[in-house]
């Protein structure tokens, strides 16, 4: 039985940062944003879209009644989970009108854990032929005013259905993952922003990869003249392709020009929105498949999922047929299209302003949102959801 990828939705705020005024303000020369690190916009997180909000708006376009009906999993992976007992996972089951008979959980492992739930939705498939699983990887990426991060900030979403016969990517079953107790990144409990070792992370990244890889290529028997292209965890858009550097004299000319071009295609929407965490990769492969329009159908694609502190695993999917007939990518396209520009200014005050940390009742202002599903405040500790459109 295939199993994989039936349906892939995304979904990022509605207002940005250009990254070259944000290097201007910082007294930083716009190239090293733009070029050494490989960022031209980053989505800025309102007050009223959290990791929940951002989660169910990226899933709204995609579902269907007849999913509505048949989903009886919901895995959310996040690290930015907004409660530490209720899962994000259980409000977007009610936000998007799921049937009861479901599970619904938060995964967390740094910006490894949608790709954890994938791999627990296909153990539920392989089980479940007739179910379908909703994994989403939803994050706000904190590092901090004035930071070395910073520029490598972001918020979005990605939604995907798991299922059987799916209509998008079988998912293969060659995978090699891997542990290691490292300090790279981390947020202690109290800490709203992250803390990072940038360059330790950059050589773990780099390291987790060159091992899955040759485990991966022992273990499939492929090499990347099996590879149509390869989707990378993107903190940054640069820091996949420096990884796929370290392997890629293993390839002949042909190959290398497919997968160095099929790279920078891949990065495309991770460029304009900046680091999700754990949807960044889901946000690749959205990019290849939507923004490579001869992509063909039964090609391979790799996928290498890295999240600090740290996990990482490389696994392949295949393209189905017709497979592009059910993408999303004109409501993508709006996204980008309607997004607005801040100031530096403004982008500052967003950043500072925090939901009362007193108990205080809120109530924010919903109308400056066009999202379908917002944060309209807080009441008695308990976050308020709306959806505008039901
Ligand atoms: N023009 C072009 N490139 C320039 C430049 C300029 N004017 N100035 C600097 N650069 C390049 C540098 O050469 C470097 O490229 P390289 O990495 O290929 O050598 C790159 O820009 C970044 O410069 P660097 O000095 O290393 O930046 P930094 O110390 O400010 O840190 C990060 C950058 C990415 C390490 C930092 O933003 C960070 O830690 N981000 C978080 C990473 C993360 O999320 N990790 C966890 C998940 S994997």
């Amino acid at each position: 039985m295939k199993i994989g990828i039936d349906k892939i939705g995304f979904y990022a705020p509605h207002i940005y940062v250009d990254m070259e005024k944000l290097a201007e303000a910082r007294d930083i020369e716009p190239a090293k944003f733009t070029v050494g690190i490989g960022q031209s916009q980053m989505a800025v997180a309102p007050i009223t879209q959290d990791s929940v909000t951002l989660a169910a708006n990226a899933a709204l376009e995609i579902i269907d009644d007849e999913d509505r009906e048949k989903i009886d999993f919901v895995i959310f992976g996040s690290e930015s989970g907004i409660d530490h007992s209720k899962s994000g996972a259980v409000y977007v089951h009610q936000l998007l009108g799921l049937q009861p008979q479901a599970r619904a959980v938060e995964v967390k492992q740094a910006c490894y854990g949608a790709t954890a739930g994938i791999q627990m939705a296909k153990g539920h498939i392989a089980l479940n032929p007739e179910s379908k699983v909703l994994v989403l990887g939803s994050d706000i990426a904190r590092y901090g005013l004035n930071t070395a991060g910073e520029s490598t900030q972001g918020a979005g979403a990605v939604a995907m259905i798991i299922s059987a016969n799916p209509r998008i990517m079988e998912l293969e079953n060659h995978n090699v993952y891997l542990t290691n107790d490292i300090m790279d990144f981390w947020r202690p409990i109290y800490s709203d922003k992250a803390f990072v070792d940038g360059k330790f992370s950059n050589e773990q990244y780099i390291l987790f990869f060159n091992k899955v890889w040759e485990a991966f290529k022992s273990k499939s028997g492929l090499n990347l003249s099996d590879m149509e292209a390869i989707c990378y965890h993107l903190p940054y858009t640069k820091m996949g392709l420096k990884a796929l550097r370290t392997v890629i004299d293993e390839a002949p000319e042909e190959v290398r020009e497919r997968l160095l071009e099929n790279y920078q295609i891949s990065t495309q929407y991770n460029r304009n929105v900046g680091n999700i965490y754990t949807g960044s990769l889901y946000l690749s492969l959205l990019s290849l498949l939507e923004n490579k329009e001869d992509l063909k159908e039964g090609v391979r694609i790799g996928m290498f999922s890295y999240g600090s502190g740290a996990v990482g695993e490389f696994f392949t999917g295949v393209l189905q047929p017709n497979y592009r007939e059910h993408l999303h990518i004109e409501s993508h396209q709006r996204i980008f299209d309607t997004r607005k520009e801040v100031t530096i200014e403004e982008y500052e005050a967003i950043f500072e302003e925090t939901l009362p940390r007193d108990g205080a009742d809120i109530e924010l202002n919903i109308e400056q949102d066009p999202a379908s599903i917002v944060l309209s405040g807080t009441v008695d500790n308990k976050r308020q959801y709306v959806n505008k459109n039901s």
